[in-house]
């Protein structure tokens, strides 16, 4: 595996893969890596195709409160990790590389950013959406994968390149889970051994919400239930919603396909976890 730092090596290395006739896919993270980030490579690898992944821990996604200063960073491992999947290169940019003195330019989405995630952290997807689209013009992929487990970030990534004209497959992978469920995140190793046992009701009450629905249940009654459980098994809420899967909006149309997503705070850390609603269940 290639390990690459600087942004002309980059250009080098993949004008390289073209020149051998391969597509290019990039698998974008922030480090830490756990198995959901290799699904991503595993599904990123085809014949024909190599894999770039970043690591990069962004700090424009990032609020004042945040936990930037803290985000795990593991470099060996992760390129351990990385070498491991069989990630044709890995891509490391310095934070003065991704953003030299006099960096001036930010990406806005509307719409898809406005509620949830975007209501409770303001400025946080300006911040994907601008080193997205950077990851973008230094790799030049032909796909990128995404999980599904930060299901807004994926759709804000679809509105852009959409809007953008940025000729790139943009996948996203379904989110990889613990045996009890829990959906893997580099922020779960925050959670001691008690939230962690408390963290499950996350997923269980969502899957409980997202049948009700899917049964035809009032969706209102379902997701007031979906808080106060939450809130019994000890989290701190700070959305349950049912939207649109692909606007996000909040009023999904009948018919359309829908999505139920939570946010939700165990002790000092915030979860986040979301579920198809099937219609009919
Ligand atoms: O999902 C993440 O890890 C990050 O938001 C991403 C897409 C790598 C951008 O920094």
């Amino acid at each position: 595996m290639l390990i690459v730092r600087d942004l002309a090596a980059l250009r080098d290395a993949v004008r390289e893969f073209r020149a051998e006739g391969m597509r290019v896919a990039l698998v974008p993270t922030m480090g830490a890596l756990h198995a959901g980030h290799i699904a991503l490579v595993e599904a990123a690898r085809r014949p024909g195709t190599k894999v770039v992944a970043s690591i990069f821990v962004n700090p424009k996604q990032f609020g004042p409160n945040e936990d930037l200063s803290r985000y795990p960073r593991r470099e060996m491992a992760d390129l351990r990790m990385l070498e491991e999947a069989g990630c044709d290169l890995a891509w490391l940019p310095a934070v003065e590389t991704m953003y030299p003195d006099g960096f001036a330019t930010g990406v806005h989405v509307s719409g898809v950013t406005e509620g949830l995630d975007g209501a409770a952290r303001p400025g946080h997807f300006d911040g994907v959406a601008t080193v997205v689209s950077k990851l973008f013009n230094q790799v030049t992929p032909d796909a990128a994968y995404f999980g599904e487990k930060d299901y807004q970030q994926l759709q804000v990534i679809r509105r852009m390149v959409a809007d953008m004209d940025f000729d790139i497959e943009i996948v996203g992978v379904p989110t990889q889970r613990d045996d009890d469920g829990l959906a893997l995140s580099s922020r779960n190793i925050y959670l001691d051994e008690t939230e962690r046992q408390k963290a499950v009701a996350l997923p269980r009450v969502l899957g409980i919400a997202a049948r009700a629905i899917g049964r035809g249940d009032d969706p209102a009654a379902a997701l007031a239930e979906a808080e106060s459980s939450l809130e019994t098994a000890g989290f701190a809420v700070d959305y349950v919603a049912l939207v649109d899967a692909e606007t996000l909006g909040t009023e999904p149309e009948a018919g359309r396909p829908r999505r139920l997503l939570a946010a939700a705070r165990m002790g000092a850390t915030r979860l986040i976890d979301n579920i198809a609603v099937d219609d009919g269940q």
